[in-house]
């Protein structure tokens, strides 16, 4: 008879025939920092994850590099009232984001890998990813000139990354266009390639204080579609995206291990806010094992092909690893 458990009775032979790994550079911190307020701030739907101020956004990231994160995603909370129709806030260098990002270049520099969230989201008043054309819908072409003011904004504030997160056509081609003419040839792009609307992104808005009404549904994929990502990843990586992303990571285990079998460049998976939630709230309950059913969830997208894991336990898990 075939003996296959004979790999599996003790530790040290688990441990030698292991598949996959997870170490603390394969994690990344996504942070938010926020505008006006004076303590750091939890979010109700995401317990132990804060909206910081700038003073706790660096103790957070120092910690984050200590514990050996491999790099940190920033996302700005602009005061409501600065919000705009066209996100002015977001390619001001006096916005929080630029702010949190000249703040975390200056506290972690070269010692981990500083990112920005490319998307005008947070700071458009009416919530959507891009700005509005006269009949409401997005206006992708136009949304395209407002995602390059930004990126230059945020490189010159530090980000090494621009996480590209709106899911607008040939995003990745206009922020490498303009990255290069203005010289910053070496701030890399990290593509939120295939993006999915998702219900799971409830606790995110509560987080970034989305404007938002409506959905996303006419820019982010539909949870139906599996060719579309491939798609997704053939315009990305010639437009000359660096990095790219599977969004959400676990109800899409099957795009990443697509997008990993056929991607040139590294890939990316975020496990988001609602997974985040999901398993905080169970473990809450004490109807899971907190430790080992995160430990679990972060293995499974590393199985299924992600080389860097975004995740909100980064730092957490990182000091488990270490
Ligand atoms: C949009 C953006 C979103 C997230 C990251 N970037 C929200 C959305 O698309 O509605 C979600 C992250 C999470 O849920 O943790 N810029």
């Amino acid at each position: 008879m075939d003996r296959p458990r004979r790999l599996r009775r003790t530790p040290a032979m688990r441990r030698l025939v292991a598949e996959t790994s997870l170490e603390p550079r394969h994690l990344v911190l996504p942070m938010f920092v926020a505008d006006g307020i004076a303590e750091p701030r939890e979010i109700g739907s995401m317990p132990g994850v804060h909206q910081h101020t700038l003073e706790s956004l660096r103790k957070a990231a120092v910690a984050a590099v200590h514990a050996g994160v491999g790099g940190l995603m920033l996302f700005g909370v602009p005061l409501p009232e600065d919000k705009d129709a066209q996100g002015s806030q977001a390619d001001d260098p006096d916005g929080i984001l630029n702010r949190g990002l000249r703040a975390l270049a200056e506290e972690v520099g070269d010692a981990t890998v500083v990112m920005a969230d490319t998307c005008l989201d947070e700071f458009t008043d009416h919530g959507h990813c891009g700005v509005l054309a006269a009949d409401g819908t997005v206006d992708n072409d136009a949304t395209l000139e407002r995602y390059v003011d930004m990126a230059l904004a945020q490189a010159d504030s530090g980000a090494q990354l621009l996480g590209a997160s709106g899911m607008m056509d040939g995003q990745v081609g206009a922020l490498r266009a303009g990255l290069d003419r203005s010289g910053r040839l070496d701030t890399g792009i990290l593509a939120y390639t295939a993006k999915y609307a998702s219900a799971f992104y409830g606790p995110f808005r509560e987080a970034v204080g989305s404007s938002l009404q409506g959905d996303r549904r006419t820019y982010q994929q539909d949870s139906a579609n599996r060719r579309e990502s491939l798609r997704e990843l053939e315009l990305d990586v010639a437009e000359g995206a660096d990095i790219v992303m599977v969004k959400p990571a676990m109800s899409y285990l099957d795009i990443v291990r697509d997008v990993a079998d056929r991607s040139p460049v590294p890939v990316a998976a975020y496990q988001i806010s609602g997974e985040y939630a999901m398993i905080t709230a169970a473990a809450q309950n004490g109807w899971i094992d907190r430790k080992p059913a995160i430990l679990e969830s972060l293995t499974g997208i590393r199985r299924a092909g992600a080389d860097i894991v975004l995740t909100y336990w980064a730092a957490e898990a990182a000091n488990w690893l270490r």
